[in-house]
């Protein structure tokens, strides 16, 4: 049996309303079970919109949005492909939403249907294997910028995705959570597309990378690995050079 692609974009085009120029225009993107795509482009030219259109946020003027090669124009669908893709917000302050982590990581779970126990045990769960098990009765609002990432991150994988959609993920982490993150992903069974500005956070978390701009995509190659030089403070900074 042929597995579909998990999401397949054709040929869409989309504008806001008060626009007259396109953000995406005749936009075409496959993505597949077990891939783990990077997605870059300057400010504003549409990556934040591309996701919001994927999980329904957004609704494009024409072309075609596939989930599991099925076309999704209803609530259903949309159902549907949330069910198997989580997406992770560019501001924390969009996801996060109940007044303590351990509510915001159940929430999910619950809704799924799970019994108020079943849904506690695996926030539980969840924030543990995030190393963020002291967190679950912090109170959601008073967290850092990177904190909220890791929490919000722990919302979506709380409800078993197939998919992650994860945009700008390393804002506002630290070089020390920036590595666990990479760590956290690359030991994760699942399918993933980032959003960064961060090359070598997707040269160590992806194998395709995209460009975005003038509203198409296209593909720049596998991520390179490579040696660089940068600044920090002698022996205060705990983080890894040179990729082999
Ligand atoms: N609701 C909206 N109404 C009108 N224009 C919008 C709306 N949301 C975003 N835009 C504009 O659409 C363009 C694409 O925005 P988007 O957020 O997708 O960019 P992005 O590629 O994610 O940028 P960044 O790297 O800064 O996050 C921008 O010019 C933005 O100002
Ligand atoms: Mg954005």
């Amino acid at each position: 049996m042929t597995i579909r692609p998990i999401v397949e974009l054709q040929d869409i085009t989309f504008r806001f309303s008060n626009r007259t120029e396109p953000i995406l225009d005749g936009f075409s993107l496959s993505f597949k079970d077990h891939q783990r795509l990077g997605l870059i482009g300057p400010n504003g030219c549409g990556k934040t919109t591309l996701f919001h259109i994927i999980m329904g946020l957004h609704t494009p003027e024409s072309g075609s949005l596939l989930f599991r090669g099925v076309p999704v124009d209803s609530k259903e669908q949309f159902r549907l492909l949330r069910r198997e893709v989580g997406l992770l917000f560019q501001d924390a302050d969009d996801q996060l939403f109940s007044p303590t982590v351990l509510e915001d990581v159940a929430f999910g779970p619950l809704n799924l249907g799970l019994s108020p126990a079943e849904a506690r045990k695996k926030a539980l769960e969840t924030l543990e294997s995030l190393g963020l098990a002291d967190f679950s009765e912090r109170i959601t609002h008073q967290l850092s910028g990177g904190e909220k990432k890791l929490v919000s991150l722990a919302t979506i994988l709380a409800m078993d995705p197939r998919a992650l959609l994860l945009d700008e993920p390393t804002n506002n982490l630290d070089p020390n959570t920036r590595h666990q993150l990479i760590h956290i992903l690359r030991d994760l069974d699942l399918a993933y597309m980032i959003i960064s500005h961060d090359w070598d956070f997707l040269s160590d978390t992806c194998n395709d990378v995209y460009a975005m701009s003038h509203g198409k995509v296209k593909q720049c190659g596998k991520a390179h690995l490579h040696n660089h030089s940068h600044a920090h403070p002698h022996g205060e900074q705990p983080h890894q050079h040179g990729h082999g």
